[in-house]
């Protein structure tokens, strides 16, 4: 099969398409025939081996896939070649990828393949830092960081529907028109402007009960200064390095609090990642969140398709086509 791979660590020009063998599922496995694999940040850190799984060289990029259910390894009952899914699992930049069946959601007929690929990771990241890390309700001030992209777009739309008042933060201008239209009420450029002021003054000082931020060093600790008293930040990533250490005693002055979030804990709690997924699911249905396709690229521009991410130009969610 044609697969994107990489022989060695470094920038996007490390990934070219080459052979690798059709895999073949392990007992409780399935595997997938790919129509769309979802692009996500934490493939270019892969790329250089900076991620939390380690490439394993050569080695093929991707944590999603979205496509027909090709085989099923033993022991797998519940899924059926031909099903139409989405999933998460590892090495999906490739015509076909196996991933454990726990990790397999099967696609409702209202929802494609190229916007079934942005959920597993993306979708339910924002779902479960606005409903299980934090209960969001109406009335409270979220802001989210990097709103444009492809976590930070739907997190808006989720917040919206939860009933937040939306503060959307961007580098550049020109994605403030996109992130008004997914619903935020107010965005901020955070490069040229100090976004925990203009929080404050948004909040007639009070501050933002949520801020969700995948930026790190550059955020973190001026978020921790435009939150409200109670209020939550999550870190979930570090796209602008890994923060300096937070002093706990600073979260004395507002009783505020900071916590992580990766959404490998909750796809490892059933009952958790069910809600999580009809929930979104539901909201795609009611029309109260839509997927965001940036771009979608061929398997042969995946060096373009990581550069665009890594430029900060990127909006919603990149897909690659095999
Ligand atoms: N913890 C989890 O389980 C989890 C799951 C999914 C994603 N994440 C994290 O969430 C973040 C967003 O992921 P995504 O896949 O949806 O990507 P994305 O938001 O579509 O793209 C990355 C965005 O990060 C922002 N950014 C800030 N500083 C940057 C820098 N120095 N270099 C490049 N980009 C920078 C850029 O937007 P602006 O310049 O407009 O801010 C850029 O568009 C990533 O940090 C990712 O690692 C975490």
């Amino acid at each position: 099969m044609k697969a994107v791979m990489f022989h060695e660590l470094g920038g996007p020009e490390v990934l070219k398409v080459g052979e690798a063998p059709v895999p073949e599922p392990r007992k409780g496995w399935v595997r997938i025939k790919v129509h769309a694999s979802g692009i996500n940040f934490a493939d270019t850190l892969f790329r250089q081996g900076q991620y939390l799984m380690k490439p394993n060289l050569p080695d093929i990029p991707g944590l999603e896939a979205a496509g027909v259910v090709d085989a099923v390894g033993e022991g797998v009952t519940h899924l059926k070649p031909g099903m139409r899914v989405t999933a998460i699992g590892t090495k999906t930049y490739a015509e076909y990828c196996t991933v454990s069946a726990a990790q397999v959601i099967p696609l409702p007929d209202h929802v494609g393949y190229e916007d079934g690929v942005a959920f597993p990771i993306q979708t339910l990241t924002a779902y479960h830092m606005l409903h299980t890390s934090h209960t969001t309700t109406p009335g409270q001030t979220v802001v989210v960081h990097s709103a444009a992209g492809g976590v930070g777009i739907v997190a808006v739309q989720i917040a919206k529907a939860a009933g937040a008042r939306v503060i959307g933060t961007v580098s550049s201008n020109s994605k403030f028109d996109l992130v008004k239209q997914y619903g935020a009420d107010e965005v901020v450029n955070y490069a040229s402007t100090d976004f925990a002021d203009e929080v404050m003054k948004l909040t007639d000082n009070k501050g933002a009960d949520l801020i969700l931020d995948a930026v790190g060093k550059p955020t973190l600790e001026k978020g921790l200064k435009c939150l409200a008293p109670f209020g939550h930040l999550i870190l979930y990533g570090r796209a602008g390095g890994i923060p300096d250490p937070v002093n706990l005693m600073s979260l004395f002055q507002k009783s505020t609090k900071v916590s992580g979030f990766v959404l490998y804990t909750v796809s490892s709690m059933p009952d958790k990642h069910q809600a999580g997924v009809d929930k979104a699911f539901q909201l795609m249905k009611e029309g109260k969140l839509k997927m965001l396709i940036g771009k979608s690229y061929p398997m042969a521009e995946a060096p373009e398709a990581h550069r665009h991410m890594e430029s900060r130009g990127s909006v919603g969610k990149l897909v690659l086509i095999p």
